[in-house]
């Protein structure tokens, strides 16, 4: 009988799409983005990726922050928080050290979608819908 090679594993990754949108042009640019380098992660560059990955989270946060700041949102405290526990999670699934292969490459591309899709969909909604309700005419 002829053995056969393990199924390739399909890449968990997920497009950012317009149900995504928190209708603030630049985050929902930045959004875009960040969806399209988790999607470049794979086994041959996951080093690469994930440095340039990890730089554009620290530029996304701060201008996220700082739109939330320089238009008064009052969760901005515990937004901020959301985003360190966020960083703290990531560095706690780098710092293992393990050698990269698919699964664990796999597994980082889901936390990450997940993280990000439920973020947006909630938190960063909630300011979203904040922001366009503030700017209406009173
Ligand atoms: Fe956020």
């Amino acid at each position: 009988m002829t053995q056969l090679s393990p199924p390739p594993i399909k890449p968990f990754a997920v497009e950012w799409r317009e149900g995504f949108s928190i209708g603030i042009e630049q985050l929902d640019r930045e959004h875009r983005h960040l969806f399209s380098l988790v999607l470049a992660l794979n086994l041959d560059s996951v080093g690469q990726t994930m440095e340039k990955l990890l730089d554009y989270v620290v530029i996304h946060f701060s201008d996220e922050q700082n739109a939330m700041d320089r238009s008064g949102y009052p969760a901005l405290e515990q937004h901020l928080r959301l985003h360190e526990e966020f960083a703290a999670k990531i560095a706690d699934f780098l710092v293992t050290g393990d050698d990269w292969t698919e699964e664990r490459v796999q597994e980082l591309r889901r936390f990450l979608n997940k993280w990000l899709i439920a973020h947006i969909m909630t938190h960063d909604m909630r300011f979203g819908k904040w922001l366009a309700n503030e700017s209406k005419p009173h």
